[in-house]
């Protein structure tokens, strides 16, 4: 495999930390230290070692095959320019203890959660100005510690942060572009986690509830899918986000009728799923907003009673 690092950082681009170095995170990380940024992912003891030992190694038909040298730490040590999330929700609270408030400085932290309720989470934790939620279109995989494959043929990112100075994000955003990565500054938070999270909401949910992929849900399961979609377009539209249902199946008809939701891989798995970042979030926003979402809550429901 090709190593293509530098061998040493260069220290006029932005030094750029990665918590929780999995399939996201991981990728970001290779993709900048291949760049020449400085980076420093903060991991478990295990797979801190790994990454100390033998780099990130990633498998990408659209970045080559290539290993990155990177630091691994098991927390932050000295402010960074940005720190990337990169953890799962159901990881995040525990992860934060790897980014000690009073160590982070001015830090910028960019989260790329699915979701929408973490950025009040991180808000809570740190100064409001320095928490960047963002959103990233990729399908990436941890397969080992350190060991990432890249599935999809893009990886595109939304940065945004109301509060957030928009130098920092045209900074971060150029350096992201310029390590391949797609990248551009949305002026609005809300609308762009909610772009994301009425698209991705529907078919987590229903792959993961029927354990099928999306060519089956979009055949056998037409009606449910599109009640979905409504429902969520509706909770988007109430909180301030976008609402285009018709464009969110149109999309969902143009994947390959193979594809899965990383919801349905980690019910594969065994892993924990997200359901209350995504699903248990859509209710409550319902509930907040008085929108009637019938088929949501009892697929939420039908899940959390299989634990599937
Ligand atoms: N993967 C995708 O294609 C994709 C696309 C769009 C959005 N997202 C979203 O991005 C987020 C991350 O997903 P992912 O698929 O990248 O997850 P992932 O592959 O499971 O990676 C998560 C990483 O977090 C690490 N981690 C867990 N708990 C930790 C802790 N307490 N301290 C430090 N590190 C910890 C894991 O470490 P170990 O390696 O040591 O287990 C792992 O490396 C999710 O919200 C997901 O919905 C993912």
């Amino acid at each position: 495999m090709a190593q293509d690092t530098p061998k040493a950082p260069n220290p006029d681009k932005p030094t750029v930390a990665v918590l929780g170095p999995g399939g996201v995170g991981g990728l970001l990380a290779a993709l900048l230290s291949r760049a020449g940024h400085r980076v420093v992912c903060l991991a478990t003891d295990a797979t801190a070692e790994a990454l100390r030992t033998r780099g990130l190694r990633v498998h990408s038909g659209q970045f080559g095959d290539f290993t990155a040298a990177v630091e691994a730490d098991t927390e932050l040590r000295e402010p960074v320019d940005a720190c990337l999330i990169a953890v799962k929700a159901t990881s995040l609270d525990a992860a934060l203890s790897r980014i000690p408030a009073q160590t982070i400085g001015d830090t910028l932290l960019v989260p790329f959660l699915n979701g929408v309720e973490h950025p009040g989470l991180l808000r809570a934790h740190y100064r409001p100005e320095q928490v960047a939620p963002s959103a990233i279109r990729v399908e990436s995989t941890r397969v080992a510690p350190g060991e990432i494959e890249h599935g999809s043929p893009f990886a595109q990112i939304d940065l945004a942060g109301d509060p957030v100075p928009r130098a920092r994000l045209d900074a971060l955003a150029g350096a992201l572009t310029e390590a391949g990565i797609t990248t551009q500054v949305l002026d609005d938070e809300v609308a762009a986690l909610w772009a994301k999270m009425s698209f991705l909401a529907p078919i987590a949910l229903l792959t993961t509830r029927y354990g099928v992929p999306l060519g089956e849900i979009r055949d056998r399961h037409r009606e449910e899918l599109t009640a979905l979609v409504t429902e969520a377009a509706e909770v988007s539209r109430a909180c301030g986000g976008p609402a285009d249902p018709d464009g969110a199946l149109a999309r969902y008809d143009a994947f390959p009728p193979g594809t899965k939701s990383s919801m349905q891989r980690d019910a594969e798995a065994g892993r924990p799923l997200e359901l209350d970042a995504i699903g248990g979030a859509l209710l409550r926003a319902a509930d907040r907003h008085g929108v009637a979402v019938p088929t949501a809550s009892r697929v939420v429901r039908e899940l959390g009673t299989t634990g599937a």
